[in-house]
């Protein structure tokens, strides 16, 4: 079998794990042949490759990034996507496709799946917000940076007497929030799922100062005050729909400074969290969600994701992995809730 591999959307530590994993697996057990996608979705429509055999995957396991680049293209978007995929797959004498993604790739291999080309997804994102996996590789490695930042910050703040607001990924999904907050030990967790009273966070905040504490407030670049809506870079959208969100965590850190009379701070740590080594942990899940991404292809059954359930990888249906996104329920956040203020 000839095995095309892409990587789309946001990147995140992990993916070359994949890459090597389906690969060396592929290769020395099954004897497939690879070859590599450029660029996400871009790749295959626009005919775009490399060469992907054991050479190409020595020495990248614990290298950042994706050896194959990404995008956020969406086929089906673009003029005679589709199609193009199809020619290319048939120009590459390419039999099936191994997606490594979030929602929006795997949407596509969703439908690419129903319009009858062989695809195996595999999960990634750093929000870790995909539905039918307990977790997806990159965010242990994102909530490791965000926790070490706020370790570090919490020193400056309390030399300082300042309140410092650490601005995290997670559009629509706290995940990355809530972790981080709570491995550091943040005074308040705003995330997303659940608008924020600014009263309230400016009355923990005040009550952490009498405690001669400086606060720690961890915040979800998605996350909303009551009676506002989310803080955007832009309007402009991507291929998904997207918008780009940033500025809460400024807009937050001037909020406290006005109504406590503190100084105050933020931080957005933006893509630090997605750059660089991944963790053991990631490296682990991401070699494992590579092996059996290879041996659900060799097995000819697509339209489906690896995905980690307890301690196994399963096979799930794309259908069931795309259909909502995994947000943080509210007894999780309930338990954080428990250290505010
Ligand atoms: O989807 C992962 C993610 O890191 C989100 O948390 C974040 O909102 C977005 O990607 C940022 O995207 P970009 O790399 O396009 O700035």
């Amino acid at each position: 079998m000839r095995i095309g591999v892409l990587t789309g959307g946001g990147d995140c530590p992990g993916l070359n794990a994949v890459i090597r994993a389906v690969v060396r697996k592929g290769v020395e057990v099954y004897g497939h042949d690879f070859v590599g996608f450029r660029n996400g979705w871009k790749g295959p429509i626009e005919g775009h490759t490399r060469p992907l055999g054991l050479d190409q995957v020595e020495d990248i396991l614990t290298r950042g990034g994706t050896i194959l680049g990404s995008s956020r293209t969406n086929p089906y978007k673009v003029d005679g996507g589709v199609e193009a995929i199809r020619r290319t797959l048939a120009e590459q004498q390419v039999d099936a496709l191994i997606a490594i993604g979030g929602e929006d790739t795997l949407g596509v291999a969703k439908r690419l799946t129903d319009d009858g080309i062989g695809v195996v997804g595999v999960p990634k994102t750093i929000d870790n917000d995909l539905g039918a996996t307990d977790y997806t590789f990159g965010f242990d490695t994102a909530v490791h940076i965000a926790t070490e930042s706020i370790d570090r910050l919490r020193t400056t703040a309390e030399s300082h007497h300042r309140a410092l607001v650490v601005e995290v990924m997670g559009r629509h999904a706290g995940w990355i929030a809530l972790h981080s907050g709570l491995a550091g030990g943040a005074n308040v967790i705003l995330v997303p799922e659940k608008k924020f009273s600014v009263d309230k966070v400016v009355e923990w905040v005040q009550r952490r100062f009498e405690r001669e504490y400086a606060p720690i407030i961890v915040v979800a670049e998605g996350a909303m005050p009551e009676d506002g809506a989310e803080v955007l870079v832009s309007g402009e959208k991507d291929a998904f729909g997207h918008v780009r969100l940033g500025g809460i965590g400024t807009w937050l850190a001037d909020e406290i400074a006005a109504r406590t009379g503190k100084e105050s701070r933020a931080v957005v740590l933006g893509h630090t969290q997605r750059g660089g080594t991944p963790t053991a942990y990631d490296r682990v899940l991401a070699t494992r969600f590579g092996l059996h991404a290879v041996d659900a292809v060799n097995d000819g059954d697509f339209g489906v994701m690896v995905a980690l359930r307890g301690t196994d990888i399963v096979r799930v249906k794309l259908s069931e992995a795309t259909a909502e996104l995994k947000t943080v329920p509210t007894e999780r956040y309930a338990e954080a809730e428990v250290f505010f203020g």
